[in-house]
């Protein structure tokens, strides 16, 4: 049986709209699912939205809507981003579903009969956009270190999880899980939250409504951030479909920004260790988005939202450049300029360029069929490596390595066009030997390359006169070299991207 790989982004809260951040860690879970697809994986990718606490309450409150009403809004508009990013989810988790809340309920009543909750009085710094209280020390001028705005003093009488008891447990999972935080850095910062000392945290409210009963003592609801870390259990079945979960679980690897490092690296562990579950195998941290070397947020008014770069940039020209700018881990500043050079350059100089001199070659001197590639060609060994290092990189969460690597494969076919000089050649064994070798290497880049871009792939694809489509193909078998059989009929189109000027 394949291979199961569970891959999950965070829910999303939903008083704000998606914006480019959101965006940008689901298209990477997307290319991840997407990769692991072509790998014959047995995928599950989700994504969802958070629905419940105070934060929500209020935003709804504001916008005059029941807290319900403002969810099934918001969820919705996250749907249709994803959807117009051609997000390929398995599921859509929406946290006020009743398979959520009676899951959260099952592991919550889990951790509290294996003895690890108990009462007490909470009173604190709380923040109502973070959903969490401070220690004075971690207060910036007073005020929120994530919101930079002032925060309030909250009391009140609540259910607590022993975190403390499981400092130690933390650290031996740590130690015999090396990769479960990635990259390092975050793992070291992981680690330096643990060292520093764990606390117990306080799980429950009784000052707000909105949010999933205990199961234990009615009038408490969950913590908003109890509730949703358990959406990732929820939604393959957790209390219900045993099998089903002990298949995806705990081989999972999390996608999150590094604002909610503590809460998945750090509690959640925690949590399923509690529940008596296998922390998560893998938790992938990146960093921040940045807009003119800011954050991103509704009230600095500097939000990027998707469909405004897509209308420049068409869908997988965004999809590229938010896989292909950043590393992962690091934060990365956002430019428009930036995007319209990197599209310039990658895609409709190297990509669309080599595809369409091939195709007005072949058309020209080939009478419009593609040749078979050369059996010793010299890409041959380039196609190679491009598969290996790719490979390498979307296991190591480095999308952006992964696609320079399918990059070297089209600048070396650039290249190879460019020293032979097809354009000026008598049709004949030669032209069609370098030809050959061209349409084999557009053809392996539309497999390498299509867990970023599946549509401009499959478009390619079929430009080249292939059957079926690229995500259909498995690896490693179908990027071995000469899988284009020539023969085929090869259609020049018009230009894949065409080129932009940079903005005045
Ligand atoms: N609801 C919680 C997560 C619960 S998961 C059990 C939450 N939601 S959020 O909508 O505020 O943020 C969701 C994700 O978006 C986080 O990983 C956050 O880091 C990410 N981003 C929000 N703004 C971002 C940028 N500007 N850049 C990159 N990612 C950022 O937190």
């Amino acid at each position: 049986m394949s291979n199961p790989f569970y891959v999950t982004t965070p829910i999303y809260y939903v008083n704000d709209v998606p914006h480019i951040g959101h965006a940008y860690t689901t298209v990477t879970a997307d290319a991840l699912a997407r990769w692991h697809r072509l790998l014959g994986d047995d995928v599950f990718f989700l994504t969802g939205t958070d629905e419940h606490g105070l934060k929500i309450q209020r935003s709804a409150e504001a916008n005059g809507m029941t807290p319900l009403e403002q969810a099934d809004a918001t969820s919705a508009r996250f749907r249709e981003v994803w959807q117009m990013l051609n997000i390929s989810n398995d599921d859509f988790i929406r946290t006020t579903e009743p398979r959520h809340i009676a899951s959260v309920q099952t592991f919550m009543q889990s951790i509290f009969d294996n003895g690890f909750i108990r009462k007490g009085t909470y009173s604190g710094q709380y923040c109502v956009p973070c959903e969490a209280y401070y220690n004075d020390d971690d207060l910036v001028e007073g005020n929120c270190p994530i919101h930079g705005r002032p925060v309030e003093w909250l009391e009140e009488d609540n259910w607590f999880f022993e975190l403390s008891k499981f400092e130690q447990p933390l650290l031996d999972w740590y130690a015999a899980n090396p990769d479960c935080v990635h990259p390092l850095g975050k793992r070291n910062e992981a680690l330096g939250i643990i060292k520093q000392g764990l606390e117990d945290v306080s799980v429950s409210r009784t000052s707000i409504s909105w949010g999933v009963p205990v199961p234990w003592d009615e009038g408490h609801v969950f913590y908003v951030w109890y509730d949703a870390l358990i959406n990732y259990a929820t939604a393959i079945g957790y209390g219900t479909d045993t099998e089903r979960f002990n298949r995806f679980w705990p081989a999972v690897h999390q996608l999150l920004g590094k604002d909610i490092l503590r809460f998945h690296c750090v509690y959640w562990p925690a949590m399923c260790l509690a529940a008596g579950l296998e922390p998560p195998a893998r938790l992938g941290v990146h960093g921040f988005l940045l807009v003119g070397g800011e954050k991103m947020s509704k009230t600095r008014l500097n939000q990027i939202f998707p469909a405004d770069l897509v209308a420049d940039f068409g869908v997988d020209g965004f999809r590229y450049h938010f896989l292909r700018d950043n590393s992962f881990g690091p934060d990365g500043d956002f430019s428009y300029e930036s995007m319209v050079t990197r599209y310039n350059t990658d895609l409709a100089n190297n990509f669309g360029n080599l595809l369409s001199r091939v195709a007005t070659v072949v058309g020209k001197k080939c009478d419009g069929i593609g040749p078979a590639p050369a059996a010793d060609s010299p890409l041959a060994e380039v196609a190679a490596e491009s598969l290996r290092d790719a490979s390498a990189a979307w296991e190591a969460l480095a999308p952006s390595a992964a696609l320079d690597a399918t990059w070297r494969l089209i600048g070396a076919a650039n290249a190879h066009l460019e020293n032979n000089e097809p354009w000026k050649m008598e049709p004949g064994p030669a032209l069609d030997a370098v030809m050959g070798d061209a349409l084999e290497v557009l053809r392996i880049v539309c497999i390498l390359a299509t867990p970023a871009m599946p549509e401009t792939c499959a478009h390619v694809w079929a430009r080249l006169g292939l059957a079926g489509t690229p995500d259909e193909q498995r690896l490693p078998e179908a990027a071995a070299w000469g899988g284009y059989p020539g023969g085929l009929p090869v259609i020049k189109g018009d230009p894949l991207f065409p080129r932009m000027s940079p903005p005045k």
